[in-house]
């Protein structure tokens, strides 16, 4: 079995190959932001670096790639994921993951395919990766820089402010919002004013 560190480097290898720079450089500041929140948050590194190398696999692909993935590897998406790439690739990737690579650590899994939404009772590497593909330093956003500062002191306190962010700019911009997203925005809401207590 091939341990994580030569899966990281063929799938490094792989997605440079098929995304612009631009979203490879993404990628990299999300391993590179995952390491150092895996670090203070006493996770697993080479977990959040395998999920982080994988987590945009998919992002990328055209449409017949995406019909192809979904037929080889039977993937079950739900109705909003079927309509979006912006969904779906969190998805798709976690089995490209599974399959063509033989992982099958639930928690990378999770992470990857909660990437986009996030979910109520995120595991901690979960947790890091949603935060890192926020806050990694290519991101800018308004407000960006009290995420980062929060990130790597209150995760949690982190995560909400993320879905403040992405929640109001999907209802500006007229788009759907998953389920998954409302549901851990409740909970986050909750779990943040137990710590509070
Ligand atoms: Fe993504
Ligand atoms: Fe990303």
């Amino acid at each position: 079995m091939k341990d994580y560190k030569d899966i990281y480097k063929e799938v490094d290898r792989k997605i440079k190959s098929i995304m612009t720079s631009k979203r490879y450089q993404h990628v990299i500041g999300v391993v590179n932001t995952s390491s150092k929140l895996a670090d203070i948050y006493g996770e697993d590194v080479q977990k959040c670096r395998i999920a982080a190398i994988f987590h945009d696999y998919a992002k990328q692909f055209t449409k017949d790639q995406v019909q192809q993935t979904i037929l080889e590897y039977c993937v079950k998406l739900d109705i909003l994921e079927k309509d979006s790439i912006q969904l779906s690739h969190s998805k798709l990737a976690a089995e490209i993951a599974k399959k063509e690579y033989g992982i099958y650590d639930e928690d990378i899994l999770n992470a990857i395919s909660f990437h986009t939404t996030g979910r109520a009772y995120m595991s901690m590497i979960e947790k890091i990766i949603f935060v890192a593909d926020s806050i990694e330093p290519g991101r800018k956003y308004p407000g960006v820089e009290a995420v980062r500062d929060l990130a790597f002191h209150d995760i949690n306190k982190a995560i909400l402010m993320i879905y403040k962010h992405t929640i109001t700019h999907l209802l500006n911009s007229d788009h759907k919002i998953h389920p998954d997203s409302v549901t851990a925005r409740n909970y986050f809401i909750d779990k943040n004013k137990e710590v509070n207590i």
